[in-house]
């Protein structure tokens, strides 16, 4: 689907409460964490549990994961290489407002192409698109199959599934990389946690 605006005679308004004041009044930066991975790298666990860890300490943050929005907001798309491509547009959008709004977004959706995260990296502010690429051989996302799908697209009953019969494109340049089948589950999140302290998102307890 194309970028350009559709509409004319529209006018863009700022806010009156400046995004600092937000930032000020929550105590911690916005940003967005985005997840991307083949399914069964544990993208949803890991946002889960980052989540967890940050709402403990105060944060205002909100996950947007790959499953759930296909049920409401995304639920006129599959996945077709187009429809993938609006669906990570339509979440790029929407992780912004919800970063503007001062959260710490965090999105979980495999999100195959580096065309698509990049449209969504190139319309959040520098510094705030934090890149994590949920790192799992697809061996070992098969082995673990949580939802049944590989198998179901192994034998051919589920078409264009990542990895199987559609592409997945590694991260390039991530800001993290986290090996969920190297390292367990607290040490990923710890990772993330981490990297955000580092980089005064959030504040070191
Ligand atoms: S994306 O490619 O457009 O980013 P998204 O993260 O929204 O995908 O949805 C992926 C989830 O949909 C998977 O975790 C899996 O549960 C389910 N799914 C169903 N069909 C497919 C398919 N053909 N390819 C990948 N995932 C699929």
């Amino acid at each position: 689907m194309s970028r350009e605006i559709k509409s004319q005679n529209i006018t863009y308004t700022e806010g009156e409460i400046a995004h600092e004041h937000r930032v000020q009044q929550n105590g911690h930066e916005a940003a967005i964490l985005w997840f991307t991975g083949l399914s069964g790298a544990g993208k949803s666990t890991l946002a889960q549990a980052v989540e967890q860890a940050l709402f403990k300490q105060g944060c205002h943050t909100y996950i947007l994961d790959g499953d759930n929005i296909r049920f409401g907001l995304n639920r006129d798309l599959g996945f077709s290489p187009e429809d993938r491509t609006e669906n990570i547009r339509r979440i790029g959008e929407v992780a912004k407002l919800m970063m503007d709004a001062g959260t710490i977004c965090l999105t979980a959706f495999i999100s195959p192409y580096i065309v698509d995260r990049k449209g969504a990296r190139d319309i959040t502010p520098e510094g705030k698109f934090i890149e994590v690429y949920t790192k799992c051989s697809l061996e070992e996302c098969e082995r673990r199959d949580p939802k049944g799908l590989y198998k179901k697209a192994r034998s051919g009953e589920i078409p264009q599934f990542t990895g199987i019969s559609a592409p997945y494109e590694a991260p390039e340049n991530p800001e993290l990389v986290v090996e969920t089948d190297k390292n367990d589950l607290a040490a990923c999140v710890q990772q993330v946690v981490d990297y955000l302290r580092e980089r005064g998102i959030v504040k070191t307890d």
